[in-house]
């Protein structure tokens, strides 16, 4: 790769004098337009269909005046970012730009053509920069004379509110080129994070698993999609995996699914769901259309009645994060616990049942194993302070009586006990585990780095935590074991363990 010694126009000289063009006014384009009137540039919008420019200058127009209704921006300064926006007619018209952003339809015959088009008509000191989400910023640059200024600039929808820019470097992408992109989404108030152009980038490749798991315990009938919902926010995600898919549509999530999968040749960790594509062939597509997963907005649980009776005795068993948080939610709540470090399992003791912190067994095959009739599993205790459900399966022998123990075990602690089918790994566990190993095997690669992978997944999709801020509370060994048991219960290369993960159990 040859370095452009050339200093990029873009950030060198003041944004008054360093133009804008954005290419494709629609939903993204605008919102990039008006992130960069707003930092300043003259922007210049440019699209294919008659009149789109103009009307998203418009919608900008409206949606700064709404701003000044709330007193969160002066009239003033809404003329002033007004007055940079400008649509323009054709390609032609943008020559002067310092930095041109594409923003057209996902396709990469139509995306290279203008590529290629842009990199004829415009200085050697602009740069180019392409919003794709899905399409490799190295193929893109194919066709290009200099592709060495062509830089992936993938924001996140809607992009005035989304702090997130993913900087994608292709094979040609010049360092100076993508460390001009990066100062310049700083200026814009954005946080950048450095990527390698590899399929879904970071947010959507470590993402996957989000959706991927709950799909398959749903095709297992392990649990109905607002358990699924209930036990993830529990663990502190904004949205559960079934409500947000119903929100994103089960059609566009399918298609990143599927182009991830197929851009990753098939590899099964990616593999779409039957679960969705019924969902997408049937015409659930989710909330535009008023039913997907729901018939509407999920209904929130109602508040857990602490009982006034005695809690249950309660022992915590075996050490580690986990039973160390367990142990604080217990005493948070004033019951008195017992304590067993010594033993070779972490979990509960109550009344005489194992409830195991979920090691990616079953619980019915680790009753088998360590001929314990009594015995249950139970997702991991993710959430700092309190669980609204947590997630359990009961071994085959467990009796009504034992069930009905640990149901109110779960009252007195304020947390709804959601009981799911035998499923290896359950819910939380599983997915957690399966988002470190993703994250994990991106870092491995390449693609980016630990930070930048837990700033991107904590901006990009708002999770509570980042994969390597888990990964550093829970430790590599449980998350290992997790993986390396539904490894074993599935049989599937899905759950292979990231290299990453191993050597960080190795160095432990
Ligand atoms: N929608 C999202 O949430 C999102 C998020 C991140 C990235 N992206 C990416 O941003 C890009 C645009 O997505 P969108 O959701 O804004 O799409 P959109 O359909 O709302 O807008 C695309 C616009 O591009 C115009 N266009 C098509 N071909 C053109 C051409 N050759 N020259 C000029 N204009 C042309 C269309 O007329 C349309 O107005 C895509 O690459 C998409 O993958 C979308």
């Amino acid at each position: 790769m040859t370095a452009q010694h050339k200093p990029w126009r873009v950030t060198t000289a003041a944004p008054a004098q360093a133009p804008v063009a954005v290419i494709g006014a629609g939903v993204m384009g605008a919102g990039i337009a008006q992130v960069a009137a707003q930092a300043g540039h003259p922007v210049q919008l440019m699209d294919v269909r008659e009149g789109a420019a103009q009307a998203a200058i418009d919608k900008i127009g409206q949606a700064l005046a709404a701003l000044v209704t709330k007193g969160r921006m002066a009239d003033e300064e809404r003329t002033a970012v007004m007055a940079r926006l400008h649509p323009a007619a054709s390609v032609a018209e943008l020559a002067d730009a310092a930095l041109v952003v594409e923003v057209i339809i996902e396709q990469l015959a139509p995306k290279r053509a203008l590529l290629k088009e842009l990199d004829e008509l415009l200085p050697a000191d602009a740069l180019i920069a392409s919003n794709t989400s899905s399409i490799s910023i190295t193929a893109l640059a194919n066709g290009m004379t200099t592709p060495q200024r062509l830089v992936g600039m993938h924001f996140f929808n809607p992009v005035p509110l989304m702090k997130l820019v993913e900087v994608v470097w292709g094979a040609e992408t010049d360092p100076a080129a993508a460390e001009a992109i990066e100062v310049l989404a700083r200026r814009w108030n954005k946080t950048p994070v450095h990527a390698k152009s590899t399929p879904g980038f970071i947010v959507n490749r470590i993402a996957r698993p989000y959706y991927a798991e709950s799909l398959q315990v749903l095709q297992e009938q392990g649990a109905t999609p607002a358990v699924l919902d209930r036990a993830l926010r529990g663990a502190g995600f904004r949205m559960g995996p079934c409500e947000l898919m119903d929100l994103i549509g089960h059609d566009t999530n399918a298609l990143v699914t599927q182009s991830v999968f197929e851009a990753n040749f098939g590899d099964k960790r990616f593999q779409p769901s039957l679960v969705q594509r019924a969902l997408v062939d049937g015409g659930r597509l989710g909330r535009k259309v008023g039913k997907g997963f729901y018939d509407g907005v999920p209904e929130t649980a109602a508040p857990v009645a602490v009982p006034d009776t005695a809690a249950p005795l309660v022992t915590l068993s075996g050490q580690g994060p986990m039973v160390d948080r367990l142990a604080g939610w217990l005493t948070h709540r004033g019951l008195t616990v017992a304590t067993m470090p010594e033993a070779d399992w972490q979990g509960l003791w109550v009344d005489g049942l194992a409830l195991h912190l979920t090691d990616g067994r079953c619980a019915a095959e680790l009753a088998h194993q360590r001929r314990q009739p009594a015995l249950a599993v139970m997702d991991w205790p993710l959430a700092p302070d309190r669980a609204e459900g947590l997630a359990v399966a009961f071994g085959p022998k467990v009796t009504e009586a034992q069930q009905a123990t640990v149901r109110h075990l779960f009252q007195h602690l304020g947390w709804e006990l959601l009981v799911l089918r035998d499923i290896p790994g359950l819910v939380v566990a599983r997915t957690i585990a399966m988002l470190i190993n993703e994250a994990a095997d991106a870092v491995w690669q390449g693609v980016c780095d630990a930070p930048a992978a837990d700033t991107a997944m904590k901006l990009g999709v708002n999770y509570p935590a980042g994969p390597f801020e888990w990964l550093a509370q829970l430790g590599a060994a449980p998350v290992v074991q997790l993986l390396e048991g539904l490894f074993t219960s599935y049989r599937s290369e899905r759950y292979r363990v990231s290299p990453l993960l191993k050597h960080r159990l190795w160095a432990d």
